[in-house]
């Protein structure tokens, strides 16, 4: 398995990104590579600049300098095709609670300008996330975070984007939740999407990733790859982490 990525193949590409609000810089020379098939976990602390990052390739935020690609669409130059390629779960999935599930996929397909002509579709995606079937007409007022998230992944399989982000996946999910949307994740990692995750949740990311990026200061200070069938070694993991010294996070101290 080859565990370089150029930037030219790359479904996402940030090169020396340097973000900042008000002046103040967040990311600050950061360069991310990931590539279709690939799960790319990237870790830090609370306040790292993580959620930039995601942001940066959804367009939301614009860099100071550097640049940032998606399937080679520069983002700040055709934010409308970068974003046409991306699929994004953020940490509070944004759907309407008073649509079912079916419905949600039905109107966001629409809104995306990609109705989907008969409910075959709909159910595939559905199908393919695993959610319960029971739960396809009910109202997502009642869905729990993993059911949630199931639906927005299964929309992003419905538009077929090549990539999907996805904000602090885990966070507030049980353990069956988890491993059920690590084993769909790894499921879309087999279709060729390129997923790229933020967490602090070292464990879950050494789980499913192929490759762990830790951010800190602005930049990924580290990186570390799967190699083949084998899994990462999570003390060693956690002592870059640990000793990497993340300032000021004791969330992360309290997790080991
Ligand atoms: N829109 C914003 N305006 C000003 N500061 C922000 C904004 N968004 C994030 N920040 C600041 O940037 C830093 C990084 O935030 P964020 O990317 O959300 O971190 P993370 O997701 O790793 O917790 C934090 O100090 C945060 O307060
Ligand atoms: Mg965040």
């Amino acid at each position: 398995m080859s565990t370089t990525t150029t930037e030219d193949s790359a479904a996402l590409a940030a090169s020396s990104l340097v973000v900042s609000y008000n002046a103040t810089p967040v990311l600050r020379g950061a360069d991310l590579h990931v590539r279709r098939g690939e799960i790319y976990a990237l870790l830090g602390g609370n306040g790292a600049g993580k959620s930039t990052m995601i942001n940066a390739f959804l367009g939301f935020v614009r860099p100071t300098s550097g640049s940032v690609r998606v399937c080679s669409h520069e983002v700040a130059q055709d934010p409308l095709s970068a974003r046409a390629q991306l699929a994004y779960v953020p940490e509070n999935v944004a759907l309407y609670d008073h649509l079912s599930a079916r419905e949600n996929i039905d109107y966001f397909m629409r809104l995306a300008g990609m109705p989907m002509k008969d409910g075959a579709g709909i159910e595939q995606a559905l199908e393919s996330v695993g959610l319960d079937r029971a739960a396809w007409d009910r109202r997502l007022g009642g869905f729990s975070k993993g059911m949630r998230q199931k639906v927005a992944i299964g929309l992003a399989l419905a538009r077929e984007t090549p990539v999907l982000l996805l904000d602090e996946p885990n966070t507030g999910l049980d353990p069956q939740a988890t491993s059920e949307l690590n084993r769909l994740l790894k499921q879309l990692r087999s279709r060729d999407i390129a997923i790229f995750m933020v967490t602090h949740d070292l464990l879950s990311a050494a789980e499913v990733a192929d490759r762990i990026g830790f951010l800190a200061q602005g930049r990924i200070v580290e990186e570390f790859s799967a190699s083949g069938t084998e899994r990462f070694d999570v003390r060693r993991l956690y002592r870059h982490y640990a000793g990497q010294g993340m300032p000021g996070d004791a969330a992360w101290s309290r997790q080991a």
